[in-house]
This record gives structure tokens, C-alpha cells and sequence, in this order.
């Protein structure tokens, strides 16, 4: 069975957010952003490692705690100039540890909102397809080609038109070709594209958005707080170690 290590990609600066810290790491539902991101990754059972790629000038993760998480992640201070940098320089790292049919998922530290009953669907409908896929939407608004007068120059028809979203996932060969001879890839999609295959699209959800300006901010504290009052509603009092097993004693390593 191939492995499948999960990359994040949070090495950036989060210049179009302009908050002095790096977007990754400003509080979100009282967590630091990334931390969703990783948190819905580590929950899937079938992603043996979630890996994130850090800046090696960043001076934030060792101030968080991550304590949280199960052993199967792990942070690599590689980041690169472009994202595309980042993931490749990842992707020299785990030269020798994935094998080339290996999977590689690569899902954004800025795309909190991931559901992780999403993350399943999509692995189920990668399947074991021979190059892999990512999510997608497909276009809702009409769209227009702007000229520099800010007029409308034309209405692009958008039929079969997608908006390319995360996690993306290809075999660890079939990325590592396609990000040496893409490296400008804007994503993981364009840069096994131009290798000639031809990913497989999968639809996400319209609530697994990138938080890019600080106007994405609020609404992603909302998705993520539905989401937790919704699981609240659903199951009010989950058996894990932090409540009491019914009728009996503390589970182990429970706060006492
Ligand atoms: N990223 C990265 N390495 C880079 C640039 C971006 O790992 N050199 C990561 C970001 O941290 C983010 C994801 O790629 O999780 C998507 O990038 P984007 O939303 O563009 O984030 P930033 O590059 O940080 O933001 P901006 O473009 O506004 O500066
Ligand atoms: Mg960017």
C-alpha cells in the first residue's frame, strides 16, 4: 500500500493579509491558523505523516504549543521563495524516505476550514488513480477580462471553467517531475500538467477557503465555529479522555 505523507506549505509572509505576522499563525478560533489545517490532516487515519514546511528564518512555530498532536507530525524549516519552492525543497527532504508510487497530499496552511470528511471523499475518489487530483469548484460568477481603463473588455464563458482549490494529491515521482520542469507552478495541478497527465477533479466546498485578505478572516471563524457547534450539538458529550467513561473511572491520562 502506497504511504501518503501530507504537506503543508506555511512559509509564507501573508503580504496581501498585512499583518505583520505571517497569516499561518494569527489566532483563529483560538488556535494559531495553521494549526487547523494540520489538526484535520493528522485526524484522517489512511495520512501516515503531515509534515509542515516552515521558513528557516521563522521564528513562530517554537512558541506554539503542538503538544496536541499525535507523533505523526512534523516540521521542516525548508521553505523556499515561492510556494512551488517550498514544496519541492520538501519533496528533496523525503528523497529516499516516500517511494515513487508514494502519495504526496499538499494542502495550504491557509486554507483552515478543511472538514475532515472532506479530505476522505477526496481520498476515496483519488483512489488509486495511476497520477492523482486536487479539489476544485466549479466557477459561479460570470467572468471578465478587465482592460487597464477598468472597463470590461470581454465575458469569459465559463463553462468547464474550475477554481483550482487544496489538497491536491500526486504520486511522489509524478510531482517531483512535474515541479523541475514547472517551477513556477502556481500549484501542485500545473506543475504535473505540464508533464503532459492529466489530473483527476474532484469537487470540494465553497467553506474550504483561502484565507488571503483580512476580510477572509471573519469568515473563516465562522465556518470553524458552526462547525464545532454543530459536532457540540450533534454529540454533547464525545467519549474521549476528556470526560468521564460513564459509570466508571476517568480514562487514563485524563485531567483529574
Ligand atoms: N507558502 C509557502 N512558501 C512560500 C509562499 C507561500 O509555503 N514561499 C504557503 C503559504 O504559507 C500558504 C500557501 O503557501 O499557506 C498559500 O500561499 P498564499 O495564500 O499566497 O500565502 P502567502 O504567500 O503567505 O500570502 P501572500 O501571497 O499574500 O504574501
Ligand atoms: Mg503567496
Amino acid at each position: 500500500m502506497p504511504k501518503i505523507f501530507a504537506l503543508v506549505p506555511a512559509a509564507g509572509q501573508g503580504t496581501r493579509l498585512g499583518d505583520a505576522l505571517p497569516k499561518q499563525y494569527l489566532a483563529l478560533a483560538g488556535r494559531p491558523m495553521m494549526f487547523h489545517s494540520l489538526d484535520a490532516l493528522a485526524a484522517v487515519e489512511r495520512i501516515d505523516h503531515v509534515i509542515a514546511i516552515l521558513s528557516p528564518l521563522d521564528r513562530h512555530w517554537g512558541a506554539h504549543d503542538w503538544s496536541a498532536f499525535p507523533d505523526k507530525i512534523e516540521a521542516l524549516f525548508a521553505g523556499g521563495a515561492t510556494r512551488a519552492e517550498s514544496v519541492a525543497n520538501a519533496l528533496s527532504l523525503l528523497e529516499g524516505r516516500a517511494a515513487p508510487e508514494d502519495w504526496i497530499l499538499v494542502h495550504d496552511a491557509a486554507r483552515p476550514c478543511l472538514a475532515v470528511e472532506l479530505v476522505e471523499q477526496f481520498l476515496d475518489e483519488v483512489g488509486d488513480d495511476p497520477v492523482g487530483g486536487l479539489l476544485a469548484m466549479p466557477l459561479a460568477d460570470t467572468l471578465k477580462r478587465a482592460e487597464e481603463s477598468m472597463r470590461v473588455g470581454e465575458t469569459i464563458p465559463r463553462d468547464g471553467l474550475w477554481r483550482a482549490q487544496t489538497p491536491q494529491m500526486f504520486r511522489f515521482e509524478v510531482l517531483r517531475r512535474g515541479l523541475a520542469k514547472r517551477p513556477d507552478a502556481t500549484d501542485e495541478s500545473q506543475a504535473v500538467e505540464s508533464t503532459g497527465q492529466m489530473p483527476r477533479l474532484v469537487q470540494g466546498e465553497n467553506s474550504n477557503l483561502k484565507v488571503t485578505f483580512a476580510e477572509d478572516l471573519p469568515l473563516a471563524e465562522m465556518i470553524l465555529a458552526r462547525r464545532e457547534a454543530r459536532h457540540c450539538r450533534e454529540d454533547p458529550h464525545p467519549p474521549d479522555d476528556r470526560h468521564p467513561r460513564e459509570g466508571g473511572d476517568p480514562a487514563p491520562g485524563a485531567a483529574q
